[in-house]
């Protein structure tokens, strides 16, 4: 099972293809990181959709290497046994220097690896040659994606072209590739010609791990993507319980005290 007490390096995530599947979540704060931590995630990933989903913006694109150091930060002090790997904002990437000035703030701020999308291969192989480990990202790629979200690798040509593109991340030496919102069979045919462990979210069943966003896996957020069924339903929970502590304050009522309030 991951998270064991040791922390799994990069190289025996990448090591895991074929023995078994790597589960991921996303993991913005430090609450979430602390009850993630140790229930057999391979790896929690300060994704930049927090930018969507725990800062409220309309897309990833707004999210700054400052924000995702900042988040990391608490992510990495509450889940302190687990693999975390630090998504690369958008536009900071764009040259090999910006990339590896990126990706080691990020490793500073708490981060055991990075991610970032598409077939950026110098940014990869820069990152890569200073010794920071990189999970690389194919098929829907959020940062550069204008107008709505589409499956892609539908078509042979497409499909090829991702096959391409997770070949050329893999041959940089990612040590796993997060496939997004890809046909099953496409996701099958990258899952099969690459070394490196594939990592779906909406692809499918075939690749060798999954990911999904935790608020949407928790139902904390309205209306979760349509490939998401929530396992939880912890906003009525949160409501429900701070609807019940309005309602004894209204009535008087003292809340329950169990001891004295941290400082
Ligand atoms: O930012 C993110 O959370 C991601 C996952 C959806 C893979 O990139």
């Amino acid at each position: 099972m991951g998270g064991g007490l040791a922390i799994l390096r990069a190289d025996e995530i990448r090591a895991l293809k074929g023995l078994r599947r790597i589960a991921v979540l996303t993991a913005y704060d430090y609450p979430m990181a602390l009850a993630l931590d140790q229930v057999g995630l391979e790896v929690l990933l300060v994704g930049d959709s927090l930018g969507e989903v725990e800062l409220g913006f309309d897309s990833t694109r707004a999210v700054s290497v400052p924000m995702m150091e900042h988040h990391i930060r608490a992510v990495a002090n509450g889940a302190i046994h687990t693999h975390i790997t630090g998504d690369m904002p958008a536009r900071s990437y764009d040259t090999p220097a910006d990339a590896l000035r990126t990706a080691q703030a990020l490793v500073r701020a708490g981060a055991h690896s990075v991610k970032l999308e598409g077939a950026m291969i110098p940014a990869v192989q820069a990152i890569i040659g200073a010794g920071i480990p990189v999970m690389g990202h194919v098929g829907l790629l959020p940062q550069t994606t204008e107008g709505g979200y589409r499956r892609h690798g539908k078509t042979a040509d497409e499909a090829d072209r991702l096959v391409e593109d997770a070949c050329a991340l893999d041959d940089a030496g990612c040590f796993a590739i997060v496939v997004e919102c890809v046909d099953p069979e496409a996701a099958l045919r990258i899952t099969q010609s690459v070394g490196a462990p594939t990592i779906g979210i909406a692809a499918g069943s075939d690749c060798d791990g999954q990911v999904l966003v935790s608020t949407d896996l928790i139902g904390l957020l309205p209306d979760p993507p349509p490939f998401v069924v929530p396992r939880a339903n912890v906003r009525d929970i949160i409501r429900g319980a701070a609807a019940e502590f309005a309602a004894d304050v209204r009535a008087a009522a003292a809340p329950p005290v169990t001891g004295a309030r941290r400082s």
